[in-house]
């Protein structure tokens, strides 16, 4: 996925731009380079080879998919939002750099997503790209993370129903969880039930990732998780760890894994690493 990522963030002579600023370029890749456990693309790439498609193509739809997830964590980070000088053990970007900079890089990322996941390696049928094209813009926009983030920011200091911190953290983080596992069987020409099925499991993966998000921010330290921790109670964020505490928010993620893994199930042998990789999202320690 390094290498992927970093061919896409190179300079394409057919995509005829003259001029490529410096100062954007390298900030585009100290936010999507050395860093992060990627696992978006992962999924994609897992969930595809589910399916039986192994070559770069699963790869290059994970770059897509990473580059808008690298963008959610510089706006994100932002002042105006979290407000953190930290991420994945360095400055934040619009720390290493300064604001514009930032929301510059957010921008050209997010942009570049669509550039990449329009690249013909993803699938030969223009139809499939099409479709997770604008599959991808419901995963990041108003319905799916943007929307997310902004409940997630007028939901500080408020109280929230646990029905509402679900739908919030189902948004912000769930929507590109569950776009990864759907467009890596959509990518591997799965059948439509087993698309759902993949769906699902995304979904539900989504949900145990941010739980565990959550209680990373109050049990683990910095030097873990390589960010802030502590903030979530501090900022007054809607949190089921807030809601509920910490051992209800641990068995909810139990409860998650097994749902998630009894729907890999059909699938057997085969489905092992996506089920170890569930395993992971809930186990987490960083
Ligand atoms: C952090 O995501 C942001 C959330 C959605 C909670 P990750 O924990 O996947 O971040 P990286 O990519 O590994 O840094
Ligand atoms: C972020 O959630 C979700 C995004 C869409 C980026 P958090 O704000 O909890 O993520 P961290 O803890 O800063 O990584
Ligand atoms: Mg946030
Ligand atoms: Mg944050
Ligand atoms: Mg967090």
């Amino acid at each position: 996925m390094e290498a992927v990522l970093e061919d896409l963030l190179t300079a394409d002579a057919s995509a005829g731009e003259t001029t490529r600023p410096e100062r954007l370029v390298e900030a585009m890749r100290y936010a999507s380079l050395g860093g992060g456990k990627r696992l978006r693309p992962v999924l994609v790439l897992e969930a595809a080879a589910l399916f039986g498609r192994t070559d770069d193509g699963a790869a290059v739809a994970g770059a897509a998919l990473e580059f808008i997830h690298c963008y959610s964590l510089v706006h994100d980070d932002l002042p105006a939002m979290d407000d953190d000088d930290l991420r994945r053990g360095q400055p934040t970007v619009h720390k290493a750099f300064d604001e514009a900079t930032a929301i510059l890089a957010g921008d050209a990322l997010l942009t570049l997503a669509f550039d990449v996941i329009a690249d013909e390696r993803v699938h030969a049928d223009a139809a499939v790209r099409l479709r997770l094209s604008r599959e991808l813009a419901r995963a990041a926009g108003i319905g799916g993370m943007a929307g997310g983030q902004m409940l997630d920011l007028e939901s500080e200091g408020r109280e929230r129903s646990e029905a509402e911190i679900r739908t919030l953290q189902a948004m912000k983080t769930g929507a590109l969880l569950r776009y990864a596992c759907r467009a890596g069987a959509i990518l591997a020409d799965a059948r439509e039930d087993d698309v759902e099925r993949l769906t699902r499991f995304g979904e539900i993966i989504g949900l145990a990732f941010q739980l565990a998000d959550d209680l990373l921010d109050v049990e683990a330290t910095p030097e873990m998780t390589g960010k802030a921790t502590g903030k979530d109670a501090e900022a007054g964020k809607a949190t089921l760890v807030g809601l509920l505490g910490i051992e209800a928010t641990r068995s909810e993620i139990s409860r998650l894994l097994t749902e998630a893994q009894e729907l890999l199930s059909p699938f057997g042998e085969k489905a092992q690493t996506l089920s170890a990789l569930a395993a992971f999202i809930a186990h987490r320690n960083h």
